[in-house]
């Protein structure tokens, strides 16, 4: 983190009024968080079916609709507490994705992760880059002792990026749930901050 009054050189992208302590770099990527400019850019990768084959969510309509889906993660994310980051490409200052979670258990401070990436990035490492730094930052800087990521059977990107990242395989649940129109098995990942060791994933903010 830069020192003396030295702003990191994304301060310019932050929403006025967000704290450079909120942003974590990698090599490639901004984990920042989301404001109101996103809209186009994550309208253009949520409209995109394949993106949203295996999420709960449905391909976005039309940028309208982004706008207030955008409106809504912003504020649930203010109202609970929550860390959901709009993964940013450092070199064209693309936002090309999402990673957050939602509580699994409050008190507990244990909550399951989801994430999603522009399909023109698919296939690169950026979703594990950005997972790996991301709970680093969630169990040494917020106090999460527990976090958790489930993906569907048929989505098998979505658990290599989990294990890239650290997270442990813990089992495919006997229930299965109902989504998309169909019974979907998905297999259950985890990893516990007693268990992650040092931070390899995160970058100096200072460049
Ligand atoms: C799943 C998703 C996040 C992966 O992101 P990504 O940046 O392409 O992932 P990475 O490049 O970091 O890693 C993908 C890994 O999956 C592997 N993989 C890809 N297709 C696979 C398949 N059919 N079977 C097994 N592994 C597969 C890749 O080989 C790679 O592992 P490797 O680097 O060891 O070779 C991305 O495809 C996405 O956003 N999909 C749509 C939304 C979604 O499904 N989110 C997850 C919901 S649980």
């Amino acid at each position: 983190m830069s020192t003396g009054g030295e702003r990191p050189w994304f301060f310019k992208y932050l929403q006025p009024g967000a704290s450079a302590k909120d942003s974590l770099l990698t090599r490639r990527l901004l984990l920042r968080p989301l404001n109101r400019q996103d809209a186009k850019d994550f309208h253009a990768y949520a409209r995109d079916p394949l993106v949203a084959k295996y999420v709960y969510w449905e391909p976005h309509k039309t940028l309208a609709q982004t706008r207030i889906i955008l409106q809504g993660l912003m504020l649930q994310n203010r109202a609970e507490g929550l860390h959901t980051k709009a993964l940013v490409l450092r070199d064209s200052l693309r936002m090309v994705g999402t990673i957050g979670l939602v509580w699994a258990d409050k008190q507990n401070r244990v909550a399951e992760l989801g994430f999603s990436l522009a399909r023109d990035c698919w296939g690169q490492g950026l979703m594990a880059e950005a997972l790996g730094a991301y709970l680093d930052y969630l169990f040494t800087t917020q106090g999460y002792e527990r976090l958790e990521a489930r993906h569907d059977i048929l989505n098998p990107a979505s658990g290599a990026v989990m294990r890239k990242a650290g997270m442990r395989e813990e089992g495919l649940p006997p229930e299965r749930v109902h989504y998309k129109g169909r019974e979907a098995s998905l297999v259950v990942y985890a990893a516990r901050r007693e268990d992650r060791q040092s931070t390899q994933h995160r970058e100096t903010t200072k460049t």
